[in-house]
């Protein structure tokens, strides 16, 4: 029987990144502006990109799921679909009825054997639907817009034995916490990359899984640059693409026609992908 993950775009795409040196940037989604300015950003620099979609979009409606789908499916080059943070088996379940390519099974609100069950007994399922997993050994501090709200619980940094685990479950992508934080967390000055220890968990996860970068909101381009170069293969933007985006239409809402605001917005969203393109090296890499 053909293997269900044989053509997975979004394992391809990964592994063509770390094969190539080059990081893939991942967009979180909230609305259309977004999803057209990936396109157009993807078209415009010949380089793949994904559109990233958080467990609300689920909750919210299932039209911006088929929109992004829609957008992967027609756009002139490769683009995946990821839902990112799914926290709770009923929401991947709902998930694995709609064409994403891969999915996160974020169960790293449980304890460290709970999620490493989790993930396993998850990824088996929806590798058989052919859909590729990401997960997240340890635990990245902070909290996003569209994703349950875990602040609560204490940061975790991952482990290199943890890491070997977790990639021996069969996931395809592993998010690691090596003193990245999620959302607004005031500027690189407040965090501590370790390089020292993504190092140790790049090799502890050689050639089953590939990295993937969360919590990137202030970085400069010479950090997302040492991220890339030190293997993550998908890099996780929301606010350092939206920025520009959300002071627009907080300025402008009600002050210029809906078009306007609609266009105007998507070229700046479209502009910071682009840049980000040029950083993480995918630009005409397709
Ligand atoms: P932040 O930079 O806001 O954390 O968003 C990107 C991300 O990591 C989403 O999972």
């Amino acid at each position: 029987m053909a293997n269900p993950m044989e053509n997975n775009k979004a394992v391809k795409m990964l592994r063509a990144a770390e094969e190539g040196g080059y990081g893939v940037v991942g967009v979180v989604s909230y609305n259309l502006e977004t999803i057209a300015a990936v396109v157009k950003a993807a078209e415009a620099k010949r380089s793949p990109a994904q559109i990233l979609l958080f467990p609300w979009a689920l909750h919210y409606s299932p039209l911006l799921i088929h929109l992004a789908a829609a957008a992967c499916a027609t756009a002139k080059v490769p683009i995946v679909l990821h839902l990112d943070h799914a926290q709770s088996e009923e929401e991947i379940m709902q998930a694995a009825t709609y064409p994403f390519d891969s999915i996160m099974v974020d169960m790293s609100h449980y304890e460290k054997e709970e999620n490493l069950e989790k993930t396993e007994r998850i990824t088996k399922y929806l590798h058989s639907k052919g859909i590729a997993t990401e997960a997240e050994p340890g635990r990245i501090n902070g909290g996003e817009d569209g994703v349950k709200d875990t602040g609560d619980l204490e940061g975790l940094l991952t482990t290199e034995e943890e890491a070997k685990k977790f990639v021996n479950t069969g996931i395809d992508f592993l998010a690691p916490a090596f003193g990245n934080v999620h959302g607004n967390y005031g500027g690189v000055e407040n965090i501590k990359l370790d390089f020292e220890r993504l190092k140790g968990i790049r090799s502890a996860a050689a050639a089953k899984s590939c990295l993937v970068l969360h919590g990137t909101n202030t970085f400069p381009d010479e950090i997302m640059k040492a991220c890339v170069k030190g293997g993550m293969t998908r890099c996780n933007v929301n606010d350092l693409v939206l920025y520009k985006y959300n002071k627009y239409v907080a300025e402008n809402t009600g002050k210029v026609p809906l078009t306007e605001l609609m266009g105007r917005g998507t070229e700046l969203i479209q502009e910071q992908i682009e840049h980000q393109m040029d950083v993480m090296g995918s630009t005409g890499k397709v």
